[in-house]
């Protein structure tokens, strides 16, 4: 049977990898959170002080990453150390942003993507799934809020893990960098694909938007 592909973009802190992730479920279809191979890159250079793009060049070739599923959830592997958990910092963040843009680091990670995709039924989240990574996905989502609010849940979620670390202004700081970043940069720039159905929660709860996204889902796959 043909894998079912439903790819899901959009700026970060819109909610994407908690809904993708129950939308995967829902579905029965596998989760692939791309945001986080791109940290585990990041973290790897981090770690490594690979710095310039010439340093994190260099680094690919040493970097084996695999994806694994623990009750569920996504965990990335580099070399056969499971980062997750490291990958969620503000400095990571910042570094994903940064790896992302370089079109080698983009190639690298095109066909591990594509080939989850071909294997599997998944819900892929990320910047360029619809448009690049998935052009021929079932479903095309991009999913979206106000850079505030957006800012106000990553703030939250980060205040939980490192209390005190960031104030909410410099976590909007880093949406609005972020942001200019991911949409600015020349390869792979976040974008809503044309035939994407756009969804804002800006002002939805988790449930709402949950809803709103399975319905637009149904719509395209008839069921
Ligand atoms: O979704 P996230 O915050 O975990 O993503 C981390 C960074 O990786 C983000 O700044 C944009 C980049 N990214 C990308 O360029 N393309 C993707 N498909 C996924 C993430």
């Amino acid at each position: 049977m043909k894998a079912v592909n439903i790819a899901i973009d959009g700026p970060s802190g819109a909610g994407k990898s908690t809904l993708a992730r129950k939308l995967a479920a829902r579905l029965g279809y596998v989760y692939v959170d791309t945001g986080a191979l791109y940290r585990a890159i990041a973290y790897d250079c981090i770690s490594h002080k690979a710095d310039s793009e010439e340093q994190i060049l260099a680094r690919l070739p040493e970097i084996r990453l695999s994806l694994g599923y623990i009750d569920g959830a996504q965990h990335v592997f580099v070399n056969g150390e499971d980062v997750s958990g490291s990958i969620r910092t503000a400095e990571v963040s910042m570094g994903a942003s940064r790896v992302a843009a370089i079109p080698k680091v983009r190639e690298f990670l095109f066909n591990l993507q594509q080939e989850m995709a071909k294997t599997h039924s998944v819900v892929m989240d990320g910047r360029d799934i619809g448009t690049v990574v998935l052009p021929d996905a079932d479903v095309k989502i991009f999913l979206t809020a106000s850079a505030e609010k957006r800012a106000e849940r990553r703030y939250i979620e980060l205040n939980e893990k490192q209390p005190g670390k960031q104030t909410y202004e410099e976590v909007l700081a880093d949406v609005i960098r972020r942001d200019e970043q991911d949409m600015n940069r020349e390869i792979a720039p976040l974008r809503q694909a044309p035939d994407a159905v756009l969804v804002d929660t800006t002002d939805a709860d988790l449930a709402q938007a949950e809803e709103m996204l399975l319905n637009a889902c149904k719509e395209k796959l008839g069921s």
